[in-house]
């Protein structure tokens, strides 16, 4: 049996006219002044009040929306822990600042509240690369194999899975149900199944998608930088590819790359993910120094430039404007998140059941 599969209804160039466009939608608002953004806060902090609405936020996204998330009890993490968030607040509005299949997995582990995203076009390319019919074909076509499916997927592709995992939590799940005798469907991102694959020895079916932003960061550069930076250590998501993973010295989820630069004695750090979560690892390791990995060459040829398009179309003007106008709700079909719950429900279970251990 073959660990590689073809998908024909995947269309690489599509991902990448979608990220062009999305980049081009969140690069072409006209730029905040500070008065506009103290005004622009105001009325968000006003409406999450008035509306019983919490904000939950990515690392990705605007530093300015991350802060406000801060500065109003929201909160800022990875997707596992905006999940968890999101589920255990009592608010009766979750407006999540990310992308949407973050927006979606607050939608089917809490159907009874309202979900609000400032731009339901915020895509992931991952989604993107699995298709849910052509998806469910293949889990068919293998019965007797566990689908594990990474969060950076659409509800209908939840729907379809045993289990959902994140970055955080991907090698303690499998890890786990390797030790049951199971073996796996993976889906969608390749790197990151490669990734697991190698750590826990599983027999894995990878299908074979790619993160637009983490695919483009180059190890040959990479080692060159290393080279200048003896200093540095190097902190990679693992949605990028096998040789960048291999110049790593920590490897792991959003949430681990900002612990590793607190908790590691180097003063400086070259980080392989969107350059969006500087602002959390500043925080948490001050006085030290950030560097971006270099993606897709020394030269400005790079689609993504280390920051994903389509968590750079969250702004505090379409922010406030969906909080005052109840636009751009996330809905998810019933039927779906019926089922769709499952995988989730059991990812959380799982990694409180650990937390206690
Ligand atoms: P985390 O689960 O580590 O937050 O990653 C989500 C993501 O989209 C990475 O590109
Ligand atoms: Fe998806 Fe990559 Fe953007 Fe994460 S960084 S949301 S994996 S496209």
């Amino acid at each position: 049996m073959t660990d590689q599969i073809k998908m024909p209804g995947v269309d690489n160039n599509n991902v990448r006219r979608a990220a062009a466009a999305a980049a081009n939608v969140a690069y072409s608002i006209e730029p905040i002044s500070a008065t506009e953004k103290e005004s622009l806060k105001a009325r968000i902090k006003k409406q999450l009040i008035a509306q019983d609405a919490v904000l939950v936020a990515h690392y990705y996204v605007d530093a300015d929306l991350q802060q406000l998330a801060e500065e109003t009890g929201g909160y800022v993490s990875d997707s596992l822990d905006m999940a968890r968030f999101g589920n255990e607040h009592p608010a009766s509005t979750l407006v999540v600042a990310g992308v949407r299949f973050m927006g979606e997995t607050a939608k089917i582990l809490n159907p009874e509240k309202r979900v609000l995203m400032p731009d339901l076009h915020a895509d992931c390319s991952l989604d993107m690369n699995c298709p849910a019919d052509e998806f469910t074909a293949f889990c068919d076509a293998h019965p007797d194999y566990t689908v594990v499916v990474y969060a950076n997927t659409s509800a209908a592709v939840k729907a379809r899975a045993d289990w959902m995992v994140t970055s955080g939590s991907a090698v303690d799940v499998i890890t786990h149900l390797v030790k049951k005798g199971e073996k796996f469907i993976w889906a969608p991102d390749r790197h990151l199944g490669g990734y697991i694959k190698d750590l826990t020895g599983a027999d894995i079916l990878l299908w074979q998608g790619s993160c637009i932003v983490h695919d483009e960061f180059r190890a040959q550069e990479l080692a060159r930088l290393k080279s200048e930076h003896p200093e540095a250590a190097v902190l990679v998501h693992p949605e990028s590819p096998e040789a960048v993973v291999k110049l790593a010295d920590y490897v792991g989820s959003t949430t681990g790359i900002i612990q590793a630069a607190a908790n590691m004695d180097n003063p400086s750090f070259i980080v392989a993910t969107d350059n969006g979560i500087f602002y959390k690892m500043r925080q948490a390791a001050p006085g030290k120094t950030f560097i971006e990995a270099p993606s897709a060459g020394s030269g400005a040829t790079c689609q993504s430039c280390a920051h994903c398009p389509w968590m750079a179309m969250n702004n505090l003007r379409n922010l406030a404007e969906v909080l005052e106008t109840g636009a751009n709700e996330v809905h998810v079909e019933a039927a779906i998140q019926a089922r769709a719950i499952k995988p989730i429900q059991r990812l959380l279970d799982f990694t409180a059941q650990q937390n206690k251990a």
